[in-house]
C-alpha cells in the first residue's frame, strides 16, 4: 500500500527565489511546519525543508530550497538550481520593485535550471491588500507572457500557500 511501507515514489526539488523580504522563508515555514515568524531574519546561504505528501496515490517527498534574496548572502547559483523541477518566483505585492525584478530572477532561473522546470509566480502578502502596489492584471499579464502559473498568497494568514505548492507539484507530476 501507499504509505504502509514508507516507500517514497518521487522526490521533487523546488526552489524559492525573489528579492529579500518578500516572504520566501515564511512561505516555506508556513507550508512545511504551518508556522509564521513576524521577526523573520534574512536568510544567509541556503536552507531547506522537506514535506511528504500523497498525490494521486503516490508518495511524493518535496524538498524545498530557500536562499537569500540579498546578493551577498546568496548560495552558489548553479548548485542551487541543479535538479530543481519547480520554482516559486516570489514578489511582495506591496513592493512594486520586487515585481519589476521578476524579469531578472526569471532570467537567472532560465539560465541555470532545466528547461522543463515548472515556474509559479507568487504575489505574497495579500493580507496587506490596502497597500497593494501591483495590480493583479499586471501580474497575470506577465505570467501569461512568460508562460507561468500565478497566485497571490499570504504566509501570514495562510492564504493559498498550500494551494500554490500543490498546484506546482501537480504540474510537475
Ligand atoms: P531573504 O531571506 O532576505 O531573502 O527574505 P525572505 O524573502 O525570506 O523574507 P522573509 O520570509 O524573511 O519575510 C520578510 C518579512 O516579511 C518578515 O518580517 C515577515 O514576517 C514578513 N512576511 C512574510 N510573509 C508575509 C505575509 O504573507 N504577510 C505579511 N504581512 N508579512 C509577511
Ligand atoms: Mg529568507
Amino acid at each position: 500500500n501507499i504509505n504502509a511501507d514508507g516507500k517514497i515514489d518521487y522526490v521533487f526539488k523546488i526552489v524559492l527565489i525573489g528579492d529579500s523580504a518578500v516572504g520566501k522563508s515564511q512561505l516555506l515555514a508556513r507550508f512545511s511546519k504551518n508556522k509564521f515568524d513576524v521577526d523573520s531574519k534574512a536568510t544567509i546561504g541556503v536552507e531547506f525543508q522537506t514535506k511528504t505528501l500523497v498525490i494521486d496515490q503516490k508518495t511524493v517527498k518535496v524538498q524545498i530550497w530557500d536562499t537569500a534574496g540579498q546578493e551577498r548572502y546568496r548560495a552558489v547559483t548553479s548548485a542551487y538550481y541543479r535538479g530543481a523541477v519547480g520554482a516559486m518566483l516570489v514578489y511582495d505585492m506591496t513592493k512594486r520593485q520586487s515585481f519589476e525584478h521578476m524579469t531578472r530572477w526569471l532570467e537567472e532561473l532560465r539560465g541555470h535550471a532545466d528547461k522543463n522546470i515548472v515556474i509559479m509566480l507568487i504575489g505574497n502578502k495579500c493580507d496587506l491588500g490596502n497597500l497593494r502596489a501591483v495590480p493583479v492584471e499586471d501580474a497575470q499579464e506577465f505570467a501569461e507572457r512568460e508562460n507561468l502559473c500565478f497566485m497571490e498568497t499570504s504566509a501570514l494568514e495562510c492564504t493559498n500557500v498550500e494551494n500554490a505548492f500543490l498546484t506546482a507539484l501537480t504540474e510537475i507530476y
